[in-house]
């Protein structure tokens, strides 16, 4: 009895130290290195872009935030209620990011730095996309990627100042699609002219395709809405330096100033407003299931906006007299 328990033992170790050294050896022969210049370089293949990139070298996004860590974030998405039921996916989420791991996303930093912003750049999609509200089965929270698209649009979002660069498609409305969605024929254009999909005269491809879903909601993350100004994912892992000018405005790099980029006035420097603290909930949602401590995400001046001056105020109030 007992020699057998010990073999058995031993044969399951020989077994688990097999795979261990079988997946190992899988990983080296997947990674290839160069040097440029003294930087170390690293080619990991199709999820980090297929190339090589310094940022290729660090763990990629799936090797720390796998299938049943987006099912836990995402856990009432496919309930019969949630009006994309179906349509979001890890691997479309994996193969969106592809195109962005190799420029930094999810893959700068540390391992913790690289789940932060995992959790702050799906906190943003989550705090965008929920049907949840206050007594909802599982919280509030667990309702992200409910939706694919705005449900009763007021318009069609064509704003005619832009008919030479992005007109508009006869018929096609521009209301809100996607993972952190987009509006308008001008930021339909230039999203499409970046992802190369002519997302101007198919602008439903938005709500059709979680792949390019995500792709367009990670580009906004990565690119500065101007050239002067951090993009999001600068602002969130610390490769932004403020200036004085931002120092002034209450603009720190972390969470509050990827709202303030994103959505400006509409959640930041309004005080503590509902729709600011719920992407701030998201995110502290999702950073526990991931497993991080909330305290890593810094205190309440870096996760909120509520006193930060906007970078790009969506309305000047006239100060004529009234
Ligand atoms: C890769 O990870 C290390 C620590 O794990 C970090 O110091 C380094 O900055 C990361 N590389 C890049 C390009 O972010
Ligand atoms: C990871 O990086 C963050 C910020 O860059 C730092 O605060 C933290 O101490 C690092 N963690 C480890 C384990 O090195
Ligand atoms: C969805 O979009 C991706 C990214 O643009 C593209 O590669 C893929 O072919 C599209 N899928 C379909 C079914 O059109
Ligand atoms: C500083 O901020 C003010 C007000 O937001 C702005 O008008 C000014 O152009 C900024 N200066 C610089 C150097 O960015």
């Amino acid at each position: 009895m007992e020699v057998t328990q010990k073999s058995f033992l031993l044969i399951l170790a020989i077994v688990m130290v097999s795979q261990f050294l079988f997946v190992n050896g899988d990983e080296s022969t997947k990674t290839r290195v160069k040097y440029v210049k003294g930087t170390k370089m690293c080619d990991k293949g199709w999820e980090c872009g297929g190339g090589y990139s310094r940022y290729c070298c660090n763990l990629t996004i799936s090797d720390y935030f796998q299938t049943y860590q987006f099912e836990d974030l995402f856990s009432k998405r496919n309930s019969p209620v949630a009006h994309a039921n179906g349509f979001w996916d890890y691997h479309s989420f994996i193969t969106a990011s592809a195109l962005f791991q190799p420029k930094g996303f999810g893959t700068t930093g540390n391992k913790t730095m690289q789940m932060m912003e995992i959790a702050a750049f799906l906190g943003h999609v989550g705090c965008k996309t929920t049907c949840g509200y206050g007594v909802a089965t599982g919280g509030p929270l667990a309702w992200g990627l409910c939706y694919n698209h705005e449900m009763s649009p007021s318009q069609s979002y064509c704003d005619d100042f832009y008919k030479l660069t992005y007109p508009c498609s006869p018929g096609a409305e521009y209301y809100g699609r996607g993972a952190l969605p987009v509006y308008w024929n001008y930021n339909y254009g230039a999203i499409g002219e970046a992802l190369k999909v002519d997302l101007l005269n198919h602008p439903e491809y938005l709500e059709q395709n979680a792949t390019l879903a995500f792709q367009a909601a990670i580009f906004r993350w990565m690119k500065p809405m101007k050239k002067s100004q951090p993009s999001a994912h600068d602002a969130f892992v610390g490769n932004w330096k403020p200036t004085k000018n931002d120092t002034l405005s209450k603009r720190v790099p972390g969470f509050g100033t990827t709202m303030n980029i994103l959505y400006g006035d509409q959640l930041c420097g309004q005080g503590d407003i509902d729709p600011m603290n719920n992407c701030i909930s998201h995110y502290q949602y999702y950073l526990e299931l991931l497993g991080i401590a909330r305290e890593e995400a810094g205190p309440h001046e870096v996760l909120s906006c509520a006193e930060q001056v906007v970078f790009n105020p969506s309305y000047v109030a006239p100060t004529a007299a009234t």
